[in-house]
């Protein structure tokens, strides 16, 4: 049977665990100059109805250096569930090839294409979730602090489909997770209900940041208007105004605290340049991290 990688709630732990490990090694593999080719003649099709610089860069060297070969398909390109069905182009992507990336609005297509597909679907960001995205998150911390158990992690800012992914994280590691969520703007509630359920991690959410980033270890955050959600941006702007990773709020956090953000960076908004600029800030190792996790996880389905 063909395993997907459609949320990170579907995987255990040790799982989790075994992909770093994987990653660890490819990491140091490009360190070595290792020519190494698990996936020669593997082919990947990336569908995109959103833009990207970060999945559709990473996923398509990554396909490269391990001997294997990524197409990228362009929002226009097949126009997915507009000029074709779903499924039709899962059934047709299938006969064609080893494995599809997607990155769509609806989350409910992803499920649908993997359903009827009869190769691994990765997903490449839905509006409800972003997996790549958490999972090299959690290795970029385990390489920074050497453990992932307890860390406290806050996250700034709109409860949406990287917020969704924590969730699911957190129901894999124990965490100490802490979120500072503008009203209106609260995770997905059966994912946030399935997470509290699971009694893995302390989940809190507050209102104010400097709540959420008392003693953390990292602080995360991300764009306040999504892509998708751009008819809101004025208003977005106004509701998450306090929402902002600066310097002032980084005095509430541990000293030694890491600031991540998933980017793109809306510097000036979420984030302010001299945080994102510096010492603590990891997040180009973090943007580095998607290409070793995602590779990792195409050798886990494909071989
Ligand atoms: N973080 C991330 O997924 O970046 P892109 O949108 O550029 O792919
Ligand atoms: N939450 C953002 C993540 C971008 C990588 C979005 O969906 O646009």
């Amino acid at each position: 049977m063909k395993n997907d990688f459609i949320s990170i709630y579907d995987y255990s732990r040790e799982w989790f665990e075994e992909i770093f490990k994987i990653a660890r090694d490819l990491k140091n593999k490009i360190r070595t100059g290792e020519v190494y080719h698990p996936l020669k003649d593997k082919t990947l099709t990336m569908i995109f109805q959103k833009s990207s610089a970060r999945t559709r860069i990473s996923f398509e060297m990554g396909m490269y250096q391990l001997g294997g070969y990524a197409l990228y398909l362009a929002p226009d390109d097949i126009q997915l569930g507009k000029r074709e069905s779903v499924k039709d182009i899962a059934r047709v992507i299938s006969r064609y090839n080893d494995c599809i990336m997607a990155r769509l609005f609806d989350h409910k297509h992803i499920i649908e294409l993997a359903e009827y597909s009869s190769v691994p679907v990765i997903n490449g960001l839905t509006n409800l979730l972003h997996p790549c995205q958490v999972t090299a998150d959690i290795f970029t911390i385990l390489e920074y602090k050497g453990v992932i158990d307890n860390i406290k992690v806050a996250f700034i800012g709109d409860g949406n489909n990287v917020a969704n992914s924590w969730l699911n994280m957190s129901s894999k590691f124990p965490l100490n997770m802490s979120f500072a969520i503008p009203e209106g703007y609260d995770p997905n509630q059966e994912i946030l209900e399935r997470a509290l359920n699971s009694k893995v991690s302390n989940i809190q959410i507050f209102r104010e940041p400097f709540l959420a980033a008392e003693d953390a270890d990292v602080i995360y955050t991300d764009v306040w208007t999504s892509m998708g959600k751009e008819n809101e941006i004025e208003k977005r702007k106004i509701d998450f105004k306090n929402f902002q990773v600066n310097e002032e709020l980084l005095k509430f956090a541990k000293d030694d605290c890491v600031v991540m953000h998933c980017l793109p960076a809306h510097r000036g908004e979420e984030i302010t340049d001299d945080v994102i600029d510096g010492n603590n800030s990891i997040v180009y190792d973090e943007a580095e991290n998607r290409m070793h996790i995602q590779k990792a996880i195409l050798i886990k389905l494909l071989t």
